[in-house]
């Protein structure tokens, strides 16, 4: 993965990620969680770093995803999480548990999961840098890692309906046979369009159905 030109270093990530998490006047007030979707708030923009709030209802997850070239730290506040992780090229995934006060600091080529497992909401907070403008989104599979899409992160409006219907899609040929054919999955797959965001949580309902059909597909 080809790095961007300017960055701090994840160990500057995670410093600024524990200042921040100290600083909870600068972010208390903005803690909500919603079951429909994660609650999440931008605290900081600069050329170099952007820091993220982010609130985490029972269950949330955000499917497995890089963060397209950049570099981040992430603490858990509140709650925990559990992440599955990995690096980029590489097979195989990882698991671990992020209780309050826990502290990740990871490289251009790292992707992970990270989901809300407890029975209680989470808060973290997450630095990137240089800021997010792409990730990309994956689907682990026994057969192996599949990239889904990457998607742009510079529109607040991302349009998703080519999304879903690629997604129904995907279902549909799941549905249709017992052993469907990969090849067939993998194609509607590549067919999922690229969706602009304007932040690290994209819209990304349709592509969980869309990987969790792919990974009943290979059952
Ligand atoms: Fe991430």
């Amino acid at each position: 993965m080809e790095l961007k030109d300017r960055h701090l270093t994840p160990r500057e990530l995670r410093e600024i990620v524990t200042e921040k998490a100290r600083d909870s006047d600068s972010w208390a007030a903005d803690i909500r969680f919603d079951l429909t979707e994660r609650h999440y708030r931008r605290l900081h923009r600069d050329d170099d770093v952007e820091v993220w709030l982010i609130c985490w209802d029972i269950g949330q997850d955000t499917l497995l995803h890089d963060h397209g070239g950049s570099v981040g730290a992430f603490t858990v506040v509140s709650g925990s999480l559990f992440e599955d992780f990995g690096a980029v090229g590489r097979t195989g995934l990882r698991t671990r548990r992020h209780a309050a006060g826990d502290t990740v600091s990871f490289g251009a080529d790292y992707l992970h999961n990270l989901v809300n497992v407890g029975t209680e909401p989470a808060v973290s907070i997450h630095a990137y840098s240089p800021p997010l403008s792409t990730m990309n989104f994956y689907c682990w599979l026994p057969t192996g890692m599949h990239h889904l899409r990457e998607l742009a992160c510079d529109s607040p409006e991302p349009e998703t309906t080519a999304l879903e219907t690629a997604a129904a899609t995907l279902r549909e040929l799941a549905c249709d046979s017992p052993e469907p054919e990969t090849t067939a999955l993998e194609a509607a797959a590549a067919t999922l369009r690229e969706l602009a965001c304007d932040s690290p949580e994209p819209e990304t309902t349709a592509l969980e159905a869309a990987a969790a059909t792919l990974r009943e597909a290979v059952r």
